[in-house]
């Protein structure tokens, strides 16, 4: 919907391994990766950024942070002078601290208000998402 309103090109962060479809084995990777702080291998990794000024990141909430494969993505790049806007969709839990997470990770770049929307509401969220943008 983002790209659709805005015309931004899309990319999307996965991991070369992915996280388990089976719910309890998900649950124990991503919390162990968590808790590890890892940084899992991407799929595939932008070569630059240089010819984009502006970012729309979206992510799920996992355990009130990003996936570390999030993390992942931003460390590999500097942001100097960039505009993120982060989205996220959550169970209740919101955009948790990600928007200060994002501004850690990127230094110097511009991170603007989040918004957060839940994951099964995503599909009558184009309002509000439009008000976002
Ligand atoms: C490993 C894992 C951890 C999660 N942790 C949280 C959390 O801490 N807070 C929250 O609101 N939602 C959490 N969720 C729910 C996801 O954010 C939600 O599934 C995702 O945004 C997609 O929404 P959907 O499953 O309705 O499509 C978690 C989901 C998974 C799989």
């Amino acid at each position: 919907m983002i790209a659709a309103a805005t015309g931004a090109r899309l990319f999307k962060i996965d991991q070369e391994i992915p996280y388990a479809a089976d719910y309890d084995t998900c649950i124990a990777q991503t919390k162990k990766d968590l808790q590890a702080k890892a940084r899992p291998k991407l799929a595939s990794m932008p070569e630059g950024l240089k010819e984009y000024d502006e970012f729309y990141l979206g992510f799920p909430n996992y355990w009130e942070d990003m996936p570390m494969a999030v993390y992942t993505f931003l460390e590999n790049f500097h942001w100097n002078g960039k505009v993120i806007h982060p989205f996220c969709t959550h169970e209740g839990s919101g955009l948790s601290g990600t928007v200060q997470k994002i501004e850690k990770a990127c230094k110097r770049a511009s991170v603007t208000k989040g918004l957060a929307i839940q994951g099964g509401s995503v599909d009558s969220a184009k309002a509000e998402i439009e008000k976002w943008l």
